[in-house]
């Protein structure tokens, strides 16, 4: 099965990203033919500075391979390496109707924030469709907030297979339902652009200093407390054991337990969870030509791939040599 999934360069990845997608796109490795990408041309919709999207990008690289991405088997690539991606979005522009993006929540939400939005951010689902159905992808591990991006995604293949016929292979999502939004230290989704994260790979101090942050309700030390409630709790299943989860169930609901303990227990076992990537990462700091040959290689691969379905699909639409 061919599964695939990008995560755009837009700052230091957070523990949303990674309980939400990446700890899925790594699981998913040993089973699957796995493409992973590094989605840059999206991340132009809300215009980084030049320098920032080339650190960004690397950044993003160092973090999957100290991670635990299998750079010999898993196609890892920088997006704007297959340039073939975006003719396809043109291509695929051309059967997706208006109405089907205007109802897209993302690009909804971003201009309810007040944003004037370019056209890059309107047809920003019609390049993640490009992205998807040019690997001729099964399956696409993303977090929760993606699942209508998918659907679209979808529809969009089905529209052009219905007029040019069966080209396009139709994707699923996969979504793991019980960590669907990992919740930021102000409560709202975990988001780069909330500027309410907790990076993966922070200091320990910056970590605890974050978890010590997050927001709780105001009850006494004394009272007892709802851990469903609780965003410290949301982010404890993450990385307590199902033992642990189910005494502090009992501490929260019984009463005497304050905030500040189970933030400090969430704190700690954030690092140790992270800890054994750290070293990692720091080696790959140190041998940043390495990152890049592996994203040119998986560059390579992924161009060979894409070349061919897009090729099938200007066939298909009456463009190419053998027309005319
Ligand atoms: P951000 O919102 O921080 O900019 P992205 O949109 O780049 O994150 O998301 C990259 C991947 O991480 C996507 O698959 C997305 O669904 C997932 N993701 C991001 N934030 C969260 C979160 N808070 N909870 C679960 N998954 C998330
Ligand atoms: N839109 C995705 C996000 O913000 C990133 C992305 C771009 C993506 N192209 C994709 C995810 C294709 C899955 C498949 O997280």
């Amino acid at each position: 099965m061919r599964v695939l999934s990008g995560i755009q360069p837009s700052g230091r990845l957070h523990i949303g990203n990674y309980f939400g997608a990446m700890r899925q796109h790594l699981q998913l490795q040993s089973k699957h033919d796995c493409f992973y990408f590094i989605a840059d041309f999206h991340a132009l919709t809300s215009g980084p500075r030049p320098s920032e999207i080339a650190q960004q990008t690397l950044d993003v690289a160092m973090d999957y391979i100290a991670l635990g991405l299998d750079t010999e088997k898993t196609v890892f690539w920088r997006q704007s390496d297959v340039p073939e991606v975006t003719e396809l979005t043109w291509l695929l522009s051309c059967v997706t109707p208006v109405g089907l993006l205007q109802r897209c929540t993302s690009y909804k939400d971003k201009i309810a924030q007040g944003l004037s939005p370019n056209h890059g951010l309107f047809a920003y689902p019609v390049l993640q469709a490009a992205d998807i159905l040019i690997y001729k992808s099964d399956l696409v591990p993303v977090g929760a907030d993606q699942k209508q991006h998918i659907e679209i995604t979808r529809d969009i293949a089905t529209r052009f297979n219905n007029v040019y016929g069966e080209i396009l292979t139709i994707p699923r999502e996969y979504i793991i339902e019980s960590v669907a939004i990992v919740p930021g230290i102000d409560g709202r989704k975990m988001s780069k652009s909330y500027g309410n994260t907790i990076g993966i790979f922070e200091s320990q101090n910056d970590i605890r200093k974050k978890v010590m942050k997050i927001v709780t309700d105001s009850s006494t030390v004394d009272e007892p407390k709802e851990p469903k409630e609780c965003n410290v709790f949301t982010l404890l299943k993450l990385v307590a054991s199902d033992e642990e989860l189910s005494e502090w169930e009992q501490r929260y609901r019984s009463g005497g337990m304050g905030y500040g303990q189970v933030k400090k227990r969430l704190a700690e076992l954030l690092t140790g969870y992270f800890e054994p990537y750290r070293q990692k990462r720091r080696q790959l700091e140190k041998d940043i030509n390495y990152v890049r040959q592996v994203l040119a290689d998986g560059a390579k691969r992924a161009k060979s791939e894409a070349v061919k379905i897009l090729t099938e699909v200007r066939r298909a639409v009456g463009l190419g040599a053998h027309c005319g």
